[in-house]
């Protein structure tokens, strides 16, 4: 049996070589490699694309998060409320512009914010909230917004993994005041090296963006401001440009693996399966499940967990299965084993263990399956009779 991977960018790079070789051909020729008509054209179709008058491109989804926090004048002394369960640059970027990452645990159900818990985690020193749409899932952007509109904050929508999702019909990244996107290759819409974008409805905001991105420069070589060198290069522009041409039909493709996947493992004891929610539209960047621990139905007899699942993760009923899946070359992948509150670089908030309960319990049962458009019924079957067996093998 060949390995079935967690994703596969070659599988996609086939079907749209011609037409990337050809746009890299004539980039090279055109010796616009920084800038230019690529650059702006690509901006122009994402702000279409999500729905907002401006995108301003850059050179990483991180950098599209620090630049928004740097154009809202969030720094030293201010909070932003954040969860801890995401990919790390969410927080990193609050911390390194001087801010406070306020951490709120997550909604068990979606992974994402628990908007119950928001306003009161609110001070005076709150300046903006940060949801991530992890995974693809969107946020409850109405309510959210409610929220934020009732206490004057900022939404920055960290849409890293989300490109194409949308709540109640309308795109995330076009609800918040900005909305910050990845382009790093394993995304939805990736490009083949780094990249990121802001989108905005706000033109002051994203001339500030574009301000900073470029050594705090409005006029070439006058400088009002720390800024950073921060680049969508035109390589990169005119291959998001072709392949934003396929997005929806990427993301359509994943929402049939994800419904696939949902229906295969409806039945699968210990195994709980994603559940999208009514108003949003999910575009699936990960497909991923929690794997009860013993208790529930699934029995990691030859390493039990028990109740010392919480001391030691590297032996749950999780990391067994990742174990017996990987054994039949079905290559799962964990995201994110450690809550960001419990990193060593936010010891000193003095958030230990037990401080966000439902985080930390998805950090300890999340496991996600292999996920891209062009995963194969046949290699989704492979998957799913490897996650049986194992379940199987060891009931009760
Ligand atoms: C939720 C989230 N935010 C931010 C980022 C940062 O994006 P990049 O890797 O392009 O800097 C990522 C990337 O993995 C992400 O998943």
């Amino acid at each position: 049996m060949t390995k079935i991977p967690p994703l596969d960018l070659t599988q996609q790079y086939k079907t749209i070589q011609g037409e990337v070789e050809a746009a890299v051909l004539n980039i090279l020729a055109s010796g616009a490699y920084i800038g230019g008509d690529a650059v702006t054209g690509f901006e122009r179709q994402f702000a279409d694309y999500i729905g907002t008058s401006e995108a301003v491109s850059c050179n990483s989804g991180t950098d599209a998060l620090y630049l928004a926090l740097r154009a809202l004048d969030i720094g030293p002394g201010d909070e932003v409320i954040t969860t801890p369960f995401t990919f790390f640059a969410t927080a990193e970027t609050i911390s390194a512009v001087g801010a406070k990452p306020v951490f709120v645990d997550i909604e068990a159900k979606s992974f994402n914010l628990d908007l119950d818990l928001v306003e009161a985690a609110i001070t005076s020193r709150t300046k903006a909230i940060m949801p991530v749409h992890l995974f693809g899932n969107p946020v409850d952007m109405v309510r959210l917004g409610a929220i934020a509109q009732r206490h004057n904050l900022f939404v920055i929508e960290d849409a890293a993994q989300a490109a194409g999702a949308e709540w109640q019909g309308q795109k995330v990244g076009s609800w918040g005041h900005v909305g910050c996107f990845s382009f790093f290759p394993t995304k939805n819409l990736g490009a083949c090296g780094d990249g990121g974008c802001v989108t905005t409805n706000d033109a002051a905001i994203a001339e500030k963006i574009t301000m900073l991105r470029q050594h705090g420069m409005r006029q070439r070589y006058y400088h009002e401001a720390f800024g950073v060198t921060s680049r969508l290069d035109g390589l990169q522009a005119a291959i998001l440009s072709i392949k934003l041409k396929h997005l929806d039909q990427w993301n359509e493709q994943r929402r049939a693996i994800a419904s696939r996947y949902g229906q295969l493992l409806a039945e699968v004891p210990g195994i709980l399966p994603p559940q999208p929610t009514a108003d949003g539209m999910a575009v699936w960047h990960q497909y991923t499940l929690r794997v009860q621990p013993c208790g529930a139905s699934l029995r990691c007899q030859e390493q039990p967990c028990g109740d010392d699942a919480k001391a030691n993760v590297s032996a749950n009923c999780r990391d067994w299965l990742k174990e017996k899946l990987a054994a039949q070359d079905v290559i799962s992948m964990i995201y994110y084993p450690v809550p960001l509150h419990l990193q060593v670089v936010y010891q000193d908030l003095g958030l230990g263990e037990g401080s966000f309960p439902v985080t930390e319990q998805a950090a300890r049962e999340v496991l996600s399956l292999p996920m891209f458009p062009e995963l194969l019924s046949e290699q989704q079957d492979e998957v799913v009779a490897a996650i049986q067996q194992a379940a199987s093998a060891l009931m009760a």
